[in-house]
């Protein structure tokens, strides 16, 4: 069928455009600093960028440090070194990667802060991320709705992480007012180091046994350390029967979703996250403004232009509708026989 006038020159332009940003990504150098692969989300946003550079004809150039802040600070050295144009960098530890804010601006090296911000830094860098009070808040406002009265572990994330700050802050503005009423009691209030599951699954034991199994609910902060409780829960036979948060729509997640021993999570679409973290690096490669429309994330020292995405809830009601319909996770894993 012949294709309209029109038709051909849209593809033409279509060509010239993609033609133009290939020409403009070609060989461009950029860098990525991831601070784990351990969680499941870390690994599809690892891949995600690697699919989306090799797409754009960007060289990236990835480091990965098992949650070690010196070695992190290294590895950035080593990149800055291979003379990349543009640092995507997940601090593992937001304060102390400020030092490797200096060392890229130094290097005339642009930075974005992938998902975690960096902290306590005065120069100037993005943030690309997700609304994470936001997330923090629809944790609280599920958890304080299915149990408004009764005693509750509080967990957060790594100490070391801004974002474990962010989704707590979120959380407490529906679980703190109860709490100053009477009708919650925050039985344990504590961070977990490194996010690691077998921390969380000792707190919640200790918590369990300090309170003679009378937990009415748990604030999980994503699902790794979700499952860490919800085996402490199953030792004392109360998997299932205790309401847990969770974050990240991880597989075993949305597994135990399904079998109702976890009552939900937050879907932050991470292929979202790691495409626009390429498009943003190419354009500061390019020497393009990054468009923020005006937000900012405030890093104790100053407002950093900020780019948030939106997150979800998933419970079992919507699970299919947010996680399989979108492609995230496939029926065949998550409804396992
Ligand atoms: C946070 C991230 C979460 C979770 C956690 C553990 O910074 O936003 O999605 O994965 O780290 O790695």
């Amino acid at each position: 069928m012949r294709k309209s006038f029109a038709a051909v020159l849209t593809s033409l332009a279509a060509g010239i455009v993609l033609a133009a940003t290939h020409a403009e990504a070609a060989g461009v150098k950029i860098g990525l600093s991831l601070p784990t692969q351990r969680e499941e989300r870390w690994v599809k946003d690892k891949l995600t960028m690697e699919a989306a550079a090799k797409k754009a004809g960007v060289d990236l150039r990835v480091q990965v440090t098992d949650n070690d802040a010196s070695k992190q600070v290294a590895q950035c050295e080593n990149l800055i070194s291979q003379g990349i144009k543009v640092l995507i960098l997940a601090p593992h530890d937001a304060s102390s990667a400020s030092v490797i804010i200096d060392k890229a601006a130094k290097a005339g090296i642009k930075v974005i802060s992938y998902d975690r911000l960096v902290t306590d830094s005065p120069l100037d860098y993005y943030y690309l991320s997700f609304d994470n009070v936001k997330v923090g808040e629809l944790q609280g406002e599920f958890i304080t709705k299915k149990v408004p009265k009764g005693s509750y572990i509080v967990l957060a994330g790594s100490p070391t992480d801004n974002n474990a700050k962010l989704f707590r802050e979120g959380a407490m503005k529906f679980i703190k007012p109860l709490a100053d009423k009477g009708d919650i009691k925050i039985v344990m209030d504590q961070f977990v180091k490194d996010w690691q599951p077998s921390e969380a699954q000792k707190l919640c034991e200790q918590a369990l046994t300090a309170n003679a199994n009378k937990i009415d609910a748990v604030l999980a902060p994503n699902d790794g350390t979700a499952g860490g409780c919800i085996q402490a829960l199953a030792a004392q036979g109360l998997a299932g029967k205790v309401p847990i948060t969770g974050q990240d729509a991880e597989l075993s997640g949305a597994i135990r979703i399904v079998q109702g021993t976890q009552s939900m999570t937050i879907f932050k679409d991470t292929r979202k996250l790691g495409e626009k973290a390429i498009e943003m690096a190419l354009d500061l490669a390019n020497g393009k403004p990054v468009d923020t429309q005006g937000r900012t994330v405030n890093n104790n020292k100053k407002d950093v232009p900020s780019v948030l995405l939106t997150p979800f809830i998933v419970t079992k009601d919507n699970l299919d509708k947010q996680l399989i319909e979108s492609g995230y996770l496939k029926k065949e894993q998550v409804y396992r026989k």
